[in-house]
């Protein structure tokens, strides 16, 4: 995108910033496999994206840099180990064009949460950049480029709901109906992903094998949310609750406050609910919240589409 800047009697074209908002995922499904020699573990994930999101803008540079705004700011690394950083100079390399731009963040999706946060800003940069340095790349590349930066980016690029294979990087889109409305029960420290698949390790071996997710693709396919329920399935909460034994709490609580299903989203800390409706999710939230038993709840609904870039 390009603009015109003045300068002396000249207009000369100027980039304009890009802003893209990219949406947080939640897993409904988490079969975890066994650990290849890479160190990854074989997936069999239902990925679902929900409407807490992220912004970023990409400005022209100079230089590459990022700024974070939000609550949780100070959690954020600004320097090269950012995720949207990374993503930027990947681009850069790749399309051979200067890495050139100051991307802003303002961050919504928790730190360390297990909702993709950190990927998702990583596929906003690749979009917002791809715009900014106009290098047009197709979007089977940019999955590729994705893919290189975490398992969980090529989906924040997509949205919707996808099966994940490999190690989470290979999707297919979920043909599912219905609209869920879920509660989010955000932790007030984050968990490590890497500790936690550590932590599976060392409870059921390397070589365990992926519970498939066949009943949450049935659910998915018929629409019910009580189908959905009683589908949805973590193989990585075990290791989340030893690692965090104060999230039993948080299940119980959800659940005895009316949540039809509950669990452990992704490798946790966050906990995540399913209600029967819209009414009964904003009925668990408020009375989770009162109860003051975890740092924040949302409600949020799923499956929403993946990342746009506004204006
Ligand atoms: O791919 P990403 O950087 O998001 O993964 C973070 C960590 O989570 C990896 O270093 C690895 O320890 C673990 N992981 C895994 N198997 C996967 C995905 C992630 O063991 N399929």
């Amino acid at each position: 995108m390009v603009g015109t800047r003045r300068l002396g009697s000249l207009f000369v074209p100027v980039p304009s910033p890009v802003t893209v908002v990219v949406p947080a995922k939640i897993n409904l499904h988490l079969g975890v496999g066994p650990r290849r020699a890479d160190g990854y573990h074989e997936l069999q994930t239902v990925f679902q994206a929900i409407n807490i999101v992220d912004e970023l803008t990409a400005y022209p540079g100079p230089g590459l840099s990022v700024f974070v705004r939000g609550g949780e700011q100070d959690a954020v690394p600004t320097d090269s180990s950012n995720l949207a950083i990374r993503a930027a100079a990947l681009l850069a390399e790749h399309t051979g064009v200067d890495a050139s731009a100051r991307l802003v963040i303002r961050k919504e999706i928790p730190v360390a949460g297990g909702m993709a946060g950190g990927s998702a800003d990583a596929a906003a940069a690749l979009i917002a950049c791809d715009a900014l340095w106009q290098t047009g790349l197709p979007r089977a590349r940019l999955a590729e480029l994705a893919a290189e930066l975490g398992s969980d980016v090529p989906f924040c690029l997509q949205g919707g709901t996808a099966l994940g294979t490999g190690r989470g990087e290979v999707l297919t889109p979920v043909l599912g109906r219905g609209l869920y409305w879920w509660v989010v029960a955000i932790a007030a420290e984050g968990l490590s992903t890497a500790a936690v698949y550590a932590e599976l390790d060392k409870q059921r071996g390397a070589d365990a094998s992926a519970t498939p997710p066949d009943a949450v693709l049935a659910a998915l396919r018929v629409g019910d949310p009580f189908q959905l329920a009683e589908a949805m399935h973590n193989d990585m909460q075990p290791a989340a609750l030893t690692l965090r034994p104060a999230l039993k709490a948080t299940l119980a609580a959800g659940l005895d406050l009316g949540a039809i299903g509950g669990m452990v989203s992704g490798s946790g800390p966050t906990c995540l609910f399913l209600a029967r409706s819209h009414a009964a999710a904003i009925r668990i939230g408020s009375a989770m919240t009162a109860e003051n038993i975890c740092r924040t709840v949302r409600v949020v609904k799923g499956p929403v589409p993946g990342p746009r870039v506004e204006g």
